[in-house]
């Protein structure tokens, strides 16, 4: 079809290609400069977003108003995340592919619940998923999803989980719900993730009634420590401690699992992208023995907010977990997105996610990897070398230091946090307290780990 008579000249048109227009020079130009400007938004730029908070007018705005508003008052007050010098938490950059992509996936505004509605996003996110797959070294015909975070994933491994384990005990749980049903048995590390513990809660299964594993020095599960398996055993495991970056000894514990018909769920928000390195690739080994697996592409491989990927072996499990069918909503032959996700309606995070990964190819990834690895150890050298006790063993891309005294390590970071050349968050670790460096930006450079050891060290000598 192509009906000129359809196309409409109001000023509506325009209106759009203005606030466009200016939404993709103000983006830019603010990439242009994140780099340049401090971390954290100044106390002027703060008490600025006041102005945001507007009583909502009967007549709304042009949207290009409402773009330069937000650009004025908004860009100053964010934090500058998508520079080289954020080292908080575990947060990922965007890279520009992903950027790019998310401004056609939003001009395109697709809703990726069935292919019927978005057969490039439900494509995308096929082919996506199957690189992951790939990257990963999961099995080719396990089944995944696309959802917020890793937490979400690991309500969706974890629901296959539980499916899969009431359902060989006779027990349909997404039917008839957890009331009655034969109790299941879980096991998580002392250093369980507190998102995965959020999940179990989500599901019912009990923030607290799981088997706690007594871990070593790295946050690592003692695998002599892992009580008796059985066939209604979900046992969590770990690549990539949200502290040390330290991975769980995946084959002795999968080994085990496997001997007694146990599952077994890995969250690997980060650290499972280690397979994507041929430097780092042993570490993730035995990860592959698991069912179902928790990541995020919104962490390492720098796909913008929001991307977490579920993995799990049979596909089926996922499936008969979240599936839902209505007369209206009727799925076809191929995959269907959402009998996979807990959302219907749902965002087309695979267009990020496959531009991300073919902008980046196999050794894209591996070098991205690499590098923020090696800039993880030059800051625990650096300060090493500065007299500052460096708490793990630096693996990956994470990095626990401490200043002496609990009171001091704080007084430091909260110095680091004023000063706004990089940004570092604190952490408590087994009884000491730290200051956490996680680097996993893309954009982060020698140079800008040089400037921030070197504030880092200074704020040290003013605290
Ligand atoms: C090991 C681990 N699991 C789960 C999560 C939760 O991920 P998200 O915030 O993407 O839901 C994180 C976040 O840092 C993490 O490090």
């Amino acid at each position: 079809m192509n009906d000129r008579s359809l196309v409409t000249h109001s000023g509506a048109d325009a209106a759009r290609t203005a606030a466009l227009e200016l939404a993709a020079e103000r983006a830019t130009a603010y990439l242009a400069q994140v780099s340049t400007r401090r971390v954290s938004p100044d106390p002027a730029a703060l008490k600025g977003l006041a102005e945001l908070d507007l009583p909502l007018p009967d007549t709304g705005l042009p949207p290009a108003d409402v773009i330069g508003l937000l650009d004025r008052v908004g860009s100053p007050a964010t934090v500058a995340t998508a520079g080289g010098r954020y080292f908080g938490f575990v947060n990922g950059g965007a890279l520009p592919a992903s950027v790019g992509a998310s401004w056609l996936a939003a001009a395109w505004d697709q809703n990726v619940a069935l292919r019927v509605m978005s057969p490039v996003g439900a494509t995308l996110e096929e082919v996506a998923l199957r690189w992951v797959r790939e990257i990963l070294g999961l099995p080719p015909e396990a089944g995944g999803a696309l959802v917020t975070g890793a937490s979400m994933a690991n309500v969706a491994g974890l629901a296959a989980a539980r499916h899969a384990l009431l359902a060989r005990a006779g027990w349909d749980a997404e039917r008839s719900g957890l009331f009655g049903a034969p109790p299941l048995q879980v096991v998580v590390g002392d250093e369980v993730h507190v998102s995965l513990l959020k999940a179990l809660a989500l599901l019912g299964l009990g923030r607290e009634r799981v088997h706690r594993v007594a871990v070593d020095s790295q946050g690592r599960m003692r695998a002599d420590a892992i009580p008796p398996l059985d066939d209604r055993t979900i046992v969590c495991i770990q690549a990539g401690n949200v502290n040390t970056g330290a991975f769980d000894p995946a084959r002795a514990i999968c080994d085990a699992a496997r001997d007694a018909g146990a599952w077994v769920h890995v969250d690997g928000a980060f650290g499972l992208w280690a397979a994507a390195s041929p430097l780092h690739r042993h570490l993730t080994a035995g990860f592959e023995l698991a069912d179902s697996w928790s990541t995020d592409a919104h962490k390492w491989p720098n796909t913008g907010y929001d991307c977490g990927i579920a993995i799990v072996r049979q596909a089926a499990d996922l499936r008969s977990a979240m599936g839902s069918s209505a007369a209206y909503f009727t799925p076809g032959a191929q995959r269907e997105p959402s009998q996979f996700t807990p959302e219907m309606s749902r965002r087309a995070r695979g267009v990020e996610l496959w531009a991300t990964l073919l902008s980046l190819g196999r050794d894209g990834l591996a070098r991205l990897i690499e590098r923020t690895s090696a800039h993880a150890r030059r800051f625990a050298d650096g300060l090493r070398a500065s007299g500052f006790e460096i708490l793990n063993e630096v693996v990956i891309n994470q990095v626990l230091v401490s200043f002496g005294s609990a009171d001091r390590t704080r007084a430091v970071i909260d110095r680091v946090q004023q000063d706004g050349t990089c940004w570092c968050g604190g952490t408590e670790w087994q009884g000491r307290t730290a200051m956490r460096i996680s680097v996993s930006s893309w954009a982060t450079t020698e140079a800008e780990v040089d400037a921030s050891l070197r504030a880092i060290i200074q704020a040290a000598a003013d605290s």
